[in-house]
């Protein structure tokens, strides 16, 4: 009788934890440490995607829709759909929405640097007016529902003996339009949290120079909220030391931290966009890659729970293996594997590693 009462238990048990299982999400397993994003296209909400979404993640980012190119092509013309479908999708299903970016020196549209008529470089004026007015009425538009945004956005240069990036927007402005995008983004939204997002923070002269931007930002009483660490990372980089350094560095300037970008490649880094070599055709999701990628994202979620008091969200760039930026970069058409959840859907092991200490939570 006790050994039937026994199984009887053990079998609901097993029920119970592996209905947990199908029932719990990313954003349940790390309720108590942060919120877990996801970046997101307006088409992905309308495939089966939008409902792994709403499973395992409770904020979002767009991923391209609200970057200047897209949403302001031409002086005069704004394209909300994307934008405004997010948004909606977010309210819809009450989840929170990170705003990307603000100022940036990619997918920024021609107009923006040149004069119409004279096709001339605008002057430092006439480009400051023109960022005021695209951050005034994008941030207005969904100050209802984006709580945070990436104001700037990889400012900082990557060379050592250069601070910042000779972007147009330095090349015409100096630094002082960073200091600007803050502002004007705090006078259309007093109540947004306001980020500097960049990547390659792993690497520290690159990240002294964002702390440097940063100290000097709040000493000019610029309204800065929080960092974002991209974190496009790969099987080989960072090393768990190099990210424990990362974060002990960032975290001592006291703001919140955000990972805003988690991928981990399954190729060793590469910086730069290149050619393709024929070893590149090798593109199986093979146990050894796997092994790797298990790795690092463990000892990531380990230390991003270690410094939770700072980490306040985790977004991760993409929803899964079935499409990620890293398919075409740093070469193009070579297949990565870089996120928790394969081509199916289907959660990977990595997925189970990180989840596996959080479950009776
Ligand atoms: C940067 C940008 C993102 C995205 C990725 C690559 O990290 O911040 O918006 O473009 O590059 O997809």
């Amino acid at each position: 009788m006790k050994h039937k009462i026994v199984i009887i238990a053990a079998s609901c048990l097993g029920l119970f934890i592996n209905t947990q299982a199908q029932t719990k999400g990313l954003k349940d397993y790390f309720k108590n440490d942060f919120t877990i994003g996801v970046a997101v296209s307006p088409r992905a909400l309308k495939t089966d995607e939008a409902q792994l979404i709403l499973k395992e993640f409770n904020s979002m980012t767009p991923e391209n829709a609200m970057k200047m190119g897209p949403i302001h092509p031409f002086e005069n013309q704004y394209n909300w759909a994307g934008g405004d479908s997010i948004a909606a999708f977010a309210k819809r299903n009450n989840m929170k929405l990170r705003g990307h970016c603000l100022c940036w020196h990619n997918q920024t549209p021609r107009w923006l640097f040149f004069d119409s008529s004279t096709n001339q470089q605008v002057t430092k004026e006439v480009l400051l007016k023109r960022l005021k007015d695209h951050i005034t009425a994008v941030v207005t538009r969904y100050k209802d529902i984006i709580y945070a945004w990436d104001v700037v956005n990889e400012v900082i240069s990557d060379k050592e003996d250069e601070y910042f990036r000779p972007s147009l927007w330095y090349q015409i402005c100096g630094e002082e339009f960073v200091a600007k995008a803050f502002q004007y983004a705090h006078e259309a939204d007093p109540k947004a949290l306001l980020f500097y997002n960049d990547y390659n923070e792993i690497n520290a002269v690159k990240r002294q120079k964002i702390i440097k931007m940063v100290k000097d930002l709040q000493a000019k009483g610029v309204p800065i909220n929080g960092i974002g660490l991209q974190g496009h990372w790969a099987v080989n980089e960072p090393s768990k030391d190099q990210l424990e350094q990362t974060l002990k560095d960032f975290s001592a300037l006291g703001l919140p931290l955000q990972v805003t970008e988690l991928d981990i490649s399954v190729y060793p880094k590469e910086h730069t966009a290149r050619e393709r070599k024929a070893s590149d055709s090798d593109t199986i999701f093979t146990a050894e890659k796997e092994l790797k990628q298990i790795e690092v994202y463990k000892y990531c979620f380990e230390l991003f729970k270690k410094y939770k008091k700072s980490i306040t969200s985790v977004t991760f760039w993409n929803i899964s293996d079935r499409g990620s930026w890293l398919d075409s970069f740093p070469v193009r058409g070579r297949k990565d594997y870089p996120l928790l959840f394969d081509a199916q859907l289907k959660p990977k092991k990595a997925y189970w590693e990180i989840t596996k200490s959080e479950s009776n939570k």
